[in-house]
């Protein structure tokens, strides 16, 4: 059985109303069921499920698709992981598919890991009532964090270098995978728990998994404060957001309003506790362009809850504006006296966190902030660099209404009047703005390249990496579109051969596009080809947009035409750059 056979038999095992009606009540109306879409807010349903095609819609925001790409979305998981879960509902053994990327190879050791890593957190949980763990306790007290948080967090502890290894070979795990899992290490031949005599804090995927911990020491003898578990074959840090597993039953009501961005275990914990429950931690200083595309599941917002100043340092800083160009609203919430939101909420008490994040300053308001303080504004020069470094910083934003607001508040402040801030700005082009010298290039010819006949293939192939995703945004319409509607109609009936299915189903007019397709030559495709091909195909298609809408701007001189047409030329940028620069 292929991939996309074994979906298409899941989608059938699974009764997709009795699914979403886990998540919006579903009403019947004649022969489907409508429901307000829990995809976008709305107050009048237009998000209907067909019980007899076994697929979704909304006719609100055009979100659409099966059971799987419904659980998908709505959980803000991995296509494979949504597969997983269904699968397991209606007790299907996934076969293990050749080529399906990172997750298939390894998928029984992955699932090991997950087990080995559920049961060491179950573990340190469980040791906290024991009496070896009186300095646990103590210090839990001392942070007062209330039962119900620790069982939140599933916070644990370690009692020494060999007691987990003693428990987990009982359950018949080997040295072996604690060590693949990051649990242990070895010096000098023994063995022993990278996290002894450290408060732990179990790391949790978006699909529950426990797939890292963090420790705190909780004894003199222990070196760093805190360790984290290394990169393994199921944590990267890179990709993860401390915390954010706990957000997901929330976002379930809606789009989040707003979430809070910490740097510390200890300070996620103590805002949950005192009622912000929209707190996260990043793994690291600088966020990445990954954990921005997840936030962005939750919610438009941002606001950076840092320890003191360390917001204004430059990697942290790079961080932020990945947020921000990844279209994300930061905004930065000051800590007073170098308290980190912990010491804030335990000092000072939640209403003055409250304000705190009432008065957090956007991004580049911030910045200007941060940069002032370097310079002495009454000195000559000084005044000259600072303008200088405050115009190449307000020019980084994209929407100009905002810049001129900036600019004035520059002029104010340096005493240089607008026109020479302007000028200044000219002669200090910045990186980011550089894409506006391409506006007068023309669209490259929409021909029918190789790019789409080679992802039409793959998906009739029923390549595992293929997401219909990519699919609908690329082909909204036309010949393609009804071709993948074909062959996702006929998966979904169960048909096995796809090519003959298209000969019959397809109109006659369309079907001399078939050989092309169906003889493409897929050898040497993998996932990279595949996403190198799908980010070619988006880079036309916002190429062509941009030009579009720069001409829309030529004609209107309405400014939205221009802010668009630069947010086009923005992700083109990022998508050259994930290609290798081409
Ligand atoms: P902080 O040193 O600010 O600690 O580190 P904290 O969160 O305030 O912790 P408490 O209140 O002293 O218990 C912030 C984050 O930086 C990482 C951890 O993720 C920590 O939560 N960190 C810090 C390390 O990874 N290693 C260290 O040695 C220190
Ligand atoms: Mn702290």
């Amino acid at each position: 059985m292929d991939f996309g056979e074994f979906c298409s038999r899941l989608i059938e095992k699974t009764d997709i109303v009795k699914l979403i009606s886990r998540y919006v009540t579903l009403k019947r109306a004649g022969s489907s069921y409508k429901a307000c879409c829990p995809f976008h807010n709305e107050r009048t349903p237009s998000f209907s499920v067909d019980p007899n095609k076994q697929l979704y819609h909304c006719f609100g925001c055009g979100k659409g698709g099966n059971a799987i790409t419904f659980l998908r979305d709505i959980e803000n998981i991995d296509t494979i992981d949504a597969i997983k879960m269904l699968a397991d509902e209606a007790h299907m053994e996934l076969p293990h598919f050749d080529k399906s990327g990172k997750h298939g190879i390894d998928k029984e050791k992955r699932l090991r890991l997950y087990a080995l890593m559920r049961d060491a957190a179950r573990h340190y949980n469980a040791n906290l009532s024991s009496p070896r763990a009186q300095v646990a306790r103590d210090y839990i007290e001392l942070r007062r964090l209330p039962p119900n948080i620790v069982t939140r967090f599933g916070l644990g502890y370690s009692f020494d270098y060999t007691e987990i290894i003693t428990h987990l070979k009982e359950k018949g795990y080997t040295e072996t995978e604690m060590k693949e899992a990051g649990l242990i290490d070895r010096t000098a031949d023994k063995w022993y728990d990278v996290f002894h005599g450290r408060l732990i804090f179990p790391i949790i995927s978006n699909t529950g998994e426990v797939v890292a911990f963090g420790g705190r020491a909780l004894r003199k003898d222990i070196p760093a404060k805190y360790r984290n578990s290394t990169q393994t074959e199921i944590f990267d840090k890179s990709r993860t957001v401390y915390a954010l597993n706990l957000l997901k039953k929330k976002r379930r009501a809606g789009p989040l309003p707003y979430v809070i961005m910490c740097e510390g275990y200890m300070d996620v914990i103590a805002l949950h506790k005192a009622g912000f429950d929209t707190a996260v931690a990043s793994m690291g200083t600088s966020l990445t362009y990954q954990q921005a595309k997840q936030l962005k599941n939750y919610s438009d917002k941002v606001i950076i809850s840092y320890d003191g100043d360390t917001a204004g340092q430059k990697a942290t800083m790079r961080g932020l504006e990945i947020l921000r160009e990844n279209g994300l609203t930061v905004k930065v919430a000051r800590m007073p006296d170098g308290r980190d939101p912990d010491e804030v909420i335990n000092e000072y008490g939640a209403d003055a966190y409250r304000k705190l994040l009432d008065d957090a300053l956007p991004l580049t308001a911030y910045k200007l902030e941060m940069l002032k303080k370097q310079y002495d504004l009454s000195d000559r020069d000084d005044k000259t660099k600072y303008a200088a470094e405050a115009v190449k910083c307000i020019l980084r934003l994209e929407n100009p209404v905002e810049r001129e607001e900036y600019l004035k508040t520059v002029s104010e402040e340096t005493g240089y009047e607008m026109s020479v801030l302007r000028a200044q700005a000219k002669v200090t082009p910045d990186e980011d703005d550089r894409p506006a010298e391409t506006e007068s290039k023309p669209a490259p010819p929409p021909a029918r390249d190789k790019s789409e006949t080679y992802l039409l293939a793959a998906y009739v192939a029923g390549l595992p990496y293929v997401d219909p995703r990519d699919l609908t945004e690329i082909f909204p319409d036309g010949f393609e579109r009804n071709l993948i509607d074909s062959v996702t109609d006929s998966r979904m009936r169960g048909m096995k051969d796809t090519a003959a299915m298209l000969y019959t189903d397809l109109p006659e007019g369309v079907q001399n596009r078939l050989p092309e397709i169906i003889g493409f030559d897929l050898s040497g495709s993998d996932e990279k080809v595949y996403g190198m091909c799908v980010r070619n195909l988006r880079i036309r298609r916002l190429e062509k947009k941009s030009v579009e809408l720069a001409a829309a701007y030529d004609e209107t001189r309405d400014i939205k035409y221009l802010e668009q047409s630069n947010d086009c030329k923005k992700q083109i940028k990022r998508l050259r750059e994930e290609n290798g620069g081409r």
